[in-house]
């Protein structure tokens, strides 16, 4: 593949969303097409320990390059290697323009956004829900969608519950202040991790920041915050797998990336409240509650109307191929 072909199709692979932020990806340009590798690096050892969310961030960056090469008429084919942990081979050829359908999820690459912020009350159309209902066909993976307070309001409290578990968890904490961004200058320096101001947060530094986050931030606080989110929100879709392993966590990930760009398309707003999925003994519990047993919720997803708010940074070319 020519190398500005490739250098394009990774720049639309990594504006996928990721766990923190922490763009747990390598490039890699073959003669047959491109390799994508999982940076055990970047992992989240305390909020994901089996790495299934890492799994779904390269999903993520996965679909967003299939959707990209048909922009090119490229014609791409996804494989395992037999040890399905480690990475996602693509091979790719050059067809026929003919026969490439441009998917025109492509136009949203871009303006996608984890919109981290209180959605306002608009609900969604039908229609709307409709799109965002069938947005994608994986085999294995499903999505769930409550629409309105009153059909996920038996999920709240293992929302908070989760939050609890997360929040009582000092490492879980001290993981989550190590990716958090405190200002502008170290986002723009770092270029990943969650930027304070992506999450309505003024600029404190990282010395007050930190301070702020370890000494006033409670699971008692986290848990008003959450609830006043869900008071201001649309609906809840909980996206579920049939089984728990890392192709099925990659094929997640795709379909969550393309909910995340036909709401985008849709001009609906999105964010993760997905501290249930993390936490085991509560995933349990919401297996049960959906009725899905022997199924495996791994996000849960709010969405409804909202300001855009700034968007998250991300690595250069360089430091990713
Ligand atoms: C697998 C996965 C899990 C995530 N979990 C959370 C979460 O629990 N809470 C949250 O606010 N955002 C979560 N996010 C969103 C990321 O923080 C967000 O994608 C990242 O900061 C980059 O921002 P962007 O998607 O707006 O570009 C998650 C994203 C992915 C892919």
């Amino acid at each position: 593949m020519r190398t500005d072909d490739f250098k394009f199709l990774i720049e639309c692979a990594i504006k996928a969303p990721s766990g923190h932020n922490t763009q747990p990806w390598k490039f890699e340009n073959i003669e047959t097409g491109i390799i994508i590798h999982p940076d055990f690096r970047r992992a989240l050892p305390v909020v994901d320990s089996d790495n299934y969310e890492l799994y779904i961030s390269l999903g993520c960056a996965l679909e967003n390059l299939l959707i990209a090469a048909t922009q090119k008429d490229y014609m791409c084919k996804v494989r395992y290697p037999e040890n399905a942990t480690n990475s996602i081979i693509i091979d790719i050829t050059k067809d026929d323009v003919s026969n490439v359908k441009f998917d025109i999820l492509f136009n949203e690459i871009a303006k996608r956004q984890v919109t981290k912020c209180k959605y306002n009350d608009k609900p969604l159309s039908d229609d709307v829900l409709k799109q965002l209902g069938s947005c994608f066909n994986f085999e294995g993976v499903s999505l769930h969608i409550l629409n309105s307070k009153k059909n996920f309001e038996k999920i709240i409290p293992l929302i908070i519950e989760a939050n609890n578990l997360q929040f009582e968890n000092k490492d879980f904490l001290n993981e989550l202040v190590y990716w958090i961004r405190f200002s502008k200058n170290e986002a723009e320096k770092m270029k990943d991790g969650i930027w304070s101001a992506t999450m309505g947060m003024p600029g404190l530094g990282r010395f007050i920041g930190s301070l702020v986050m370890k000494n006033f931030i409670t699971a008692k606080s986290e848990e008003k915050r959450l609830i006043d989110l869900l008071e201001h929100t649309q609906g809840l879709a909980i996206f579920i797998s049939d089984t728990n392993n890392a192709e099925d966590w990659v094929k997640t990930g795709q379909a969550f990336q393309r909910f995340g760009l036909t709401a985008t398309c849709l001009g609906v707003s999105h964010a993760h409240l997905n501290m249930p999925c993390e936490e085991i003994t509560v995933r349990q519990k919401l297996t049960k509650d959906l009725g899905i047993e022997n199924k495996h919720p791994l996000l849960l997803i709010r969405y409804g109307y909202a300001e855009e708010m700034p968007y998250s940074y991300r690595r250069s070319l360089k430091d990713v191929i």
